[in-house]
């Protein structure tokens, strides 16, 4: 009895020992990522295909407001994107000036208050509240204007799809 007891023990504490040094390896790998994470496009396509693209209708709503339920869940999913957006803007992709901008601490904060903003105008959409829409749509003008006197070159860069951002 005792014997198979013990056994039994050991097979228990091998399995825990094995255990966690997978849970170590898992760790260190994931740490490994996170420092070398990358997106596979450009901050720029990001702000064309995503940020650019969702933001404009939350401005559009401020004044045709939204009539039907299905419209209030369009744009809430789009206040939505324009969030995640804010967050992938703090993330270096392939364009040229990525690494150099995302290492700013001020950049990462306007990406972040971009994000925040936008949270604001999800919660609007939620609540079908016409007026939070226009404030968080206000907010959310003066974060890409103030970005982008900040970092955007004075010409315009035109985007991959050929639109001007708001001019300051
Ligand atoms: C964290 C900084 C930052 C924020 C926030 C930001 N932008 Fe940008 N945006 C830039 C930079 C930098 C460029 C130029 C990119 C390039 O040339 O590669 C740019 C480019 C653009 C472009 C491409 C056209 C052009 O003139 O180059 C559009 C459109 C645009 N932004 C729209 C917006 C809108 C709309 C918002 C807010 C909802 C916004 N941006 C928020 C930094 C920002």
């Amino acid at each position: 009895m005792s014997i198979i007891h013990s056994y039994a023990v050991r097979g228990i504490r091998a399995g825990v020992v094995s255990l966690s040094l997978v849970l170590l390896t898992a760790c260190s790998s994931q740490e490994e990522e996170t420092t070398t994470l990358r997106l596979p496009v450009s901050i720029n396509e990001v702000m064309a295909s995503l940020v650019n693209h969702a933001a404009d209708p939350i401005w559009v709503a401020a004044w045709r407001n939204p009539q039907t339920d299905t419209q209030w869940r369009e744009l809430e999913h789009l206040a939505k994107q324009l969030e995640i957006g804010g967050a992938l803007l703090a993330i270096p992709g392939t364009g040229p000036m990525d690494e150099q901008w995302t290492s700013n601490a001020d950049w990462r904060n306007f990406a972040d208050q971009l994000s925040q903003a936008a949270a604001r105008a999800v919660n609007a959409a939620r609540a079908r509240d016409v007026q939070l829409i226009a404030r968080s749509g206000d907010e959310i003008v003066d974060v890409c204007e103030a970005c982008h006197i900040a970092y955007k070159p004075d010409l315009p860069t035109m985007n991959i799809y050929g639109e001007l951002s708001p001019r300051p």
